[in-house]
């Protein structure tokens, strides 16, 4: 019987509260397909760092590659200055543990749930590979004449060929195994039309892949008028690949069209190493410790998790029950709103497993 060993940093707000539903809900479908898992917690967040003036121990990355996958829940913390615990521990690990793609399915279950009208599961049901390593991630800049009237801020996208083409590469197989149409469909979205440098690099290296995968179509949208047709025609799209900056952008756009932050997961993968599946809505430190957060995110993100390890039947079953709680018992996917406490929602997917 297979064992994993999974690390599980809850994290701020109501991350360790979504988090525990997702281990509720994993160790049901683990101990039904017939699996075992350990978990180790990890206490990194915004408390953590208050307390001790440390954002992640040194030994953490060492650890943490020791592991056959990592649930996260949320980091920010409202007395923390934005940016240290997202670069120091959410952007650090995705940097050092080489996970270098940000994978985002955004599906619709349930009509009810979508605020564009007319548009039904059947036409919101896409999936984002965003580049997770460089761009304008890479945090490459400087100032010149900080605080005078002369200043200039440089923010530098930084694009390698290696970068882009095991990017572009892994969404052309992800295009191939789990694209939904037929043919097979992977759009680029950049912006070749102004930002030159890099939309070329990423064009050539899109365009010259392509000729390995003759059975996936290819299209190319501006990032701009993405945020169009995800409003307008959700449906064009099926696998969608773009930059790390593009990515953050227009996954929060799909996550709206999918029923909002409560049921929007993502994973950060590295193919070859340790992966980490988080809900991608934040740590809604104004829902803390109130158990009406909506925990579904990070159960599809446990989902996730299971399919990368390859425990595909757990992953499916999961992802099935979920369905099932939203179609037939949620009536809103917002925290507050839904008809049951996180706790209850998360027992329902236990129950329809
Ligand atoms: C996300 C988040 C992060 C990002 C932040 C918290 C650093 O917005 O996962 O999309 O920008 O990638
Ligand atoms: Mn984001």
């Amino acid at each position: 019987m297979n064992n994993y060993k999974i690390a599980v940093i809850g994290g701020d707000g109501t991350g360790p509260e979504v988090v525990r539903e997702a281990l509720k809900v994993m160790a049901a479908a683990a101990q039904k397909f017939d699996f075992k898992y350990e978990t180790v917690d990890y206490d990194f967040g915004g408390a953590r760092y208050l307390k001790t003036n440390e954002v992640l121990p040194a030994s953490a990355i060492g650890e943490l590659s020791t592991f056959d996958s990592i649930l996260l829940g949320a980091i920010g913390h409202p007395d923390v200055k934005p940016g240290i615990l997202e670069k120091g521990i959410l952007l650090k690990l995705r940097f050092d543990l080489n996970q270098y793609i940000n994978l985002r399915p955004v599906q619709l279950f349930d009509e009810r749930f979508c605020p564009l009208k007319g548009k039904g599961p059947e036409d919101i049901n896409f999936t984002v590979v965003r580049e997770n390593s460089e761009g304008l991630y890479k945090g490459l800049g400087s100032f010149e004449n900080k605080g005078t009237k002369d200043e200039i801020a440089i923010q530098i996208s930084h694009n390698t060929r290696f970068g882009v083409e095991r990017c572009v590469r892994y969404a052309y197989e992800y295009a191939r195994k789990y694209g939904r149409k037929d043919p097979k469909q992977l759009t680029l979205c950049g912006k070749t039309n102004v930002l030159t440098f890099a939309w070329d690099l990423w064009e050539r290296t899109f365009n010259e892949v392509a000729k390995e995968y003759k059975d996936v179509k290819t299209a190319y949208a501006h990032v701009d008028a993405i945020t169009m047709w995800f409003v307008k025609n959700p449906e064009w799209f099926d696998v969608i690949v773009t930059d790390n900056m593009f990515g953050d952008i227009i996954t929060d756009l799909a996550a709206m069209i999918q029923g909002g932050m409560g049921i929007a997961a993502g994973g950060n993968i590295n193919p070859d190493g340790v992966s980490m599946f988080e809900p991608i809505g934040g740590s809604a430190p104004k829902y803390t410790g109130q158990n009406v957060i909506n925990p579904l995110a990070a159960v599809a993100a446990g989902a996730m998790l299971f399919r990368e390890i390859g425990e595909d039947k757990a992953a499916s079953s999961i992802e099935k029950s979920i369905r099932t709680v939203v179609t037939t018992k949620i009536k809103d996917l917002a925290a507050g709103k839904m008809g049951y406490s996180t706790t209850e929602v998360g027992d329902l997917v236990v129950k329809y497993l």
